[in-house]
């Protein structure tokens, strides 16, 4: 089966390469010619570990290609993947411009049966709409579906995700449609990957409701830790406690800056907005965000409480990208600390492993020095801050950065040390909630 995925970027880049290596032959297209060029030449421009590899098999083996031409991999697919950006737009709702693109060119280049495949995240709705404008404006009077597919795909370990998904979601109107797609993920079913079909409206909200449980599950544990800070509690024995209840589980109860990236901050906004719009207001989910905001601005007034000023003082700071093994810095905590810590007069210097070529463009013109290695992140330093918790940060050697600090005090966000064996050499240490 031939299938086009249209948009390369993180979500359509790691669908196209696993579709392909789930054995169909796929045409990745975007319009972005540049970006085309470079991956048809074997350069993966963005970082996720396993994505590189699996392009290069698929590309060797015939199987997945890129191209510019929409209308040409239309024509040659059953199956068109709609996997475009939905960013967040001026009132918190997605910008589902490009969404709209594409449906216009779907209009113009649809010449058979078609299933159109939404996989972008998208307001309730949304797949409706498309089905509407697709047939208002469609050149060639012939069938075609639309289904939602929504991802769950998490930066870092997204080809793992794709290969072996707690569930696929289908949302169709009709029976043929939804056969097909899950046919596409036939060999998931076979390592009994459960798939959940439904209607349409129940597929886009699944996605929603995912992420914004999520999301409160981590706001919810940054208030805890909070609530810790003050009663002399500790956040970690609070949260095992918690998540050895089966009902509860212990996972993504880890307290720290806040969330980032590119789906819980924005989707957590739409789903409040989509309430709204729906006259349901979501008041949980308004408050997971309001308590991101604030556990984000937190981290800053906490080291100015400990340093008294901030002024001229030097602060070191681990970890850019919004987590570990991703240079992703979207709605990244580090970089909002970043920049308040310059804004209250602090000169930082900084070290990631992955994220400084992508933080180096949003952090232009503050007062940033960028190191090769988190050594020299903390050398001459008054203070250093843990903002994301890469792995080679948990095995660091701690009196080396001692004797590199200038005062020995340390914030570390993400609870990755010892807090007893910092203590004994001679840190002061800040977690969080313990
Ligand atoms: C998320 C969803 O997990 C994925 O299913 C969806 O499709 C896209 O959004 P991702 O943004 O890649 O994936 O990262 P995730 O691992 O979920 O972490 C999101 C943010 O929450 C990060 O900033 C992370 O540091 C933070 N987080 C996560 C916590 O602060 N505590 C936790 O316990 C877990």
């Amino acid at each position: 089966m031939h299938v086009t995925v249209v948009g390369t970027g993180y979500v359509g880049l790691v669908s196209g390469a696993g579709f392909a290596d789930l054995g169909l032959s796929v045409t990745c297209v975007d319009c972005d010619g540049e970006k085309i060029d470079e991956l048809s030449g074997g350069r993966i421009p963005i970082y996720e570990i396993g994505l590189e590899e699996i392009v290069r098999r698929n590309v060797k083996n015939n199987r997945l290609s890129f191209s510019t031409n929409l209308k040409s991999a239309v024509e040659r697919s059953l199956v068109v993947f709609v996997a475009v950006g939905s960013p967040e737009g001026p009132n918190g709702e997605p910008d589902l411009s490009q969404v709209e693109a594409v449906a216009n060119s779907l209009a113009d280049y649809i010449d058979d049966y078609k299933v159109v495949v939404v996989k972008s995240t998208v307001p309730v709705g949304t797949c409706r709409w498309i089905k509407r404008l697709i047939e208002e404006k469609q050149k060639l009077r012939v069938k075609f579906d639309v289904v939602s597919n929504p991802e769950f795909l998490r930066e870092g370990s997204a080809i793992e995700d794709f290969m072996r998904p707690n569930r696929v979601v289908i949302g169709a109107e009709s029976e043929q449609a939804a056969a097909i797609v899950k046919d596409i993920y036939r060999p998931l079913y076979l390592i009994e990957t459960p798939f959940i079909v439904t209607n349409l409206e129940t597929s886009e909200l699944i996605k929603y409701a995912s992420n914004g449980f999520l999301a409160t599950k981590i706001s919810f544990i940054n208030e805890m830790a909070n609530l810790c800070e003050e009663i002399g509690a500790d956040i970690h024995d609070v949260a095992r406690g918690m998540g050895l209840d089966k009902r509860i589980g212990p996972k993504f109860l880890h307290p720290g800056p806040g969330y980032g990236g590119s789906c819980f901050p924005k989707d957590v906004l739409a789903l409040a907005k989509m309430g709204q719009r729906f006259g349901t207001r979501l008041r949980i989910v308004e408050a997971v965000d309001e308590v991101n905001r604030l556990q984000r601005a937190r981290v800053v007034q906490k080291i100015e409480g400990v340093l008294k000023s901030l002024e001229d003082k030097l602060i070191g700071v681990w970890g850019l990208s919004f987590k570990p093994n991703t240079d992703d810095i979207r709605e990244s905590p580090a970089i909002l600390i970043c920049k308040g810590l310059t804004q209250s007069q602090a000169r930082i210097q900084v070290y990631d492993p992955a994220a400084i070529p992508t933080a180096q463009k949003v952090l232009n013109g503050q007062d940033v020095r960028y190191c090769k290695d988190a050594y020299s992140a903390a050398a001459g330093t008054d203070a250093l801050v843990i903002a994301t918790e890469w792995n080679e940060f948990r095995n660091i050697d701690l009196e080396k950065v001692r004797s590199l600090m200038k005062s020995p005090i340390v914030f570390d966000l993400r609870n990755i040390l010892s807090p007893e064996k910092v203590q004994s050499l001679g840190f002061q240490y800040f977690g969080t909630g313990r």
